[in-house]
């Protein structure tokens, strides 16, 4: 269990603007990443990660290998965890949702590390969270680990995920149902400007606060 443990803040400084993150430990933070296609989630928590020394992701696209040591076999993530390897990526082969699942299981038992995870919507029950990820979601921070997510989309993730959040990050996006639906936690008047967003700047949502502020690329 996490006990008199470290508090690791990332921190990403943007000319005046600052991103203060409780990583790992006591307190780690609940990250949302979003926005379509190449906008830059990947990007920003990729900058972030880059500064925490533990973290675990569930690398769909097979984005992070460049920062973190790969494996494709699930059974390998505890070995290598325990060996002192403390940043994986793991590129499922098998992508079903009972695979996310079992990798859910094995995060379950990792202690102060961020668990990431790329396009969380693949991995929906209908519209709820498969169990699995819903325990990491609500005890996960008692155990030190900070939970990050990337999604396209906002609307028809289960709200527990941005109910819970302490950061959202959105970049450019057109729906009218998603900016409904991020207005109805949103400062609405930024929400609003989210389609003419240029590239790479967006959101971020303070979940402490209920504060929302418009960044610059990172
Ligand atoms: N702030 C930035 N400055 C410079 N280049 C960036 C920035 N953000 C993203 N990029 C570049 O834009 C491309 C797309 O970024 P990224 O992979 O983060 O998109 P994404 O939103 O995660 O897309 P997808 O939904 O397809 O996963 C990448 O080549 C990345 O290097
Ligand atoms: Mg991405």
């Amino acid at each position: 269990m996490v006990g008199n443990t470290i508090q690791k803040t990332v921190t990403a400084d943007n000319q005046n603007q600052a991103i203060r993150i409780r990583a790992i430990g006591e307190g780690a933070d609940i990250c949302i990443f979003s926005g379509k296609k190449y906008e830059g989630k990947s990007y920003l928590a990729k900058k972030l990660l880059a500064t925490v020394s533990a973290y675990l992701i569930w690398d769909e696209q097979r984005e992070h290998g460049d920062i973190a040591t790969v494996t494709h076999d699930l059974r390998q993530i505890v070995t290598l965890w325990n060996g002192g390897t403390k940043k994986i990526s793991y590129q499922p082969i098998d992508k079903t949702k009972h695979n996310f699942r079992m990798f859910c299981k094995i995060a379950q038992q990792l202690t102060n590390a961020v668990i990431m995870v790329e396009e969380i919507r693949l991995y929906q029950d209908g519209k709820n969270l498969v169990p699995e990820f819903k325990r990491l979601l609500d005890s996960g921070r008692f155990r030190g680990l900070g939970i990050w997510t990337t999604s396209r989309r906002m609307h028809g993730i289960p709200v527990d995920l941005p109910y819970n959040a302490d950061h959202i990050f959105v970049f450019k996006q057109y729906r009218p149902e998603d900016l409904d639906y991020l207005s109805k936690f949103m400062d609405g008047e930024k929400v609003q400007q989210l389609p003419t967003l240029e590239k790479y700047w967006f959101l971020h949502y303070i979940g402490d606060t209920g504060t929302t502020e418009i960044h610059k690329p990172v």
